[in-house]
């Protein structure tokens, strides 16, 4: 049986993937930062919840200690958008430094964290998104966020170059403008559609494809 890990899975995307992988047969240990939310109503003996925040080294910790055996798949997922703010006068310079730690860094710690429970073949998949491409960006806005996920972009491609060695591959995804929290009721995808999109992705990676940078559908992005 084939284990996983998904941040920040109490709702959202991350809960849609944890539905997912249960019924793809394989044991996912599932992060919340404070409440269950939607892992609350999953009935599953292969789901194991575990309390963690990407900021707080201690609880990853605790998360790679329970974890039992290999990982397969480590899903960086859990991540924050910033005050969208609309102009340079408004950005919080504070609350960008929260969304760099919890963006950027906070899938980096993890990885290392559970680095030694990684083994050849297993894959690894941060969520990042369209807003991360410079060649993309066309409008200010959003300033701590789009480069919170560049910042993630260079941080995995770094990374891939030195797990190549070691058989583990990264893949660097846009999940789609989805209708979550985050992605607000205007999103034409529903999180069921992109995950379904996401699913393929991971199922076709491989080493040779390690690095690459694409959306839900497989479509190649522009860095
Ligand atoms: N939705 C979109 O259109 C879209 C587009 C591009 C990329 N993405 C990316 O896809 C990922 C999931 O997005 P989503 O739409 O599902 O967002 P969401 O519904 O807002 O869910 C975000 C998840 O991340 C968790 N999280 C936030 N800060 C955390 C922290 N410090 N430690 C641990 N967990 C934390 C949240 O936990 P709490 O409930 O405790 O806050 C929640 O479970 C994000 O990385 C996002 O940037 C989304």
């Amino acid at each position: 049986m084939k284990t996983a890990v998904v941040t920040g899975a109490n709702r959202g995307i991350g809960l849609g993937l944890t539905k997912k992988l249960l019924e793809s047969g394989y044991v996912v240990h599932s992060t919340f930062r404070s409440s269950l939310g939607g892992l609350s109503a999953i009935e599953n003996d292969n789901l194991k919840t575990h309390k963690m925040d990407v900021r707080d080294e201690n609880s990853i910790i605790t998360l790679s200690e329970s974890i039992e055996g290999n990982i397969d798949l480590l899903i960086n997922n859990a991540g924050v958008a910033d005050g969208r703010w609309q102009s340079i006068s408004e950005i919080d310079f504070d609350h960008s430094l929260e969304v760099f730690h919890i963006n950027s860094l906070g899938p980096i710690l993890i990885t290392q964290k559970l680095l030694h429970k990684l083994k050849y073949g297993s894959k690894i998949l941060m969520m990042s998104s369209l807003m991360g491409s410079i060649s993309d960006c066309r409008s200010g806005k959003s300033y701590a966020y789009r480069a919170s996920k560049t910042a993630l972009n260079m941080l995995s491609i770094a990374m891939k170059n030195e797990l190549d060695a070691a058989g583990i591959s990264i893949m660097i995804i846009h999940p789609g403008w989805v209708e979550t929290d985050m992605g607000g009721p205007n999103a034409p995808l529903s999180v069921g559609e992109s995950i379904d999109g996401i699913m393929d992705r991971i199922v076709e990676q491989n080493l040779g494809l390690s690095g690459r940078y694409v959306e839900y559908d497989g479509s190649h992005i522009e860095w």
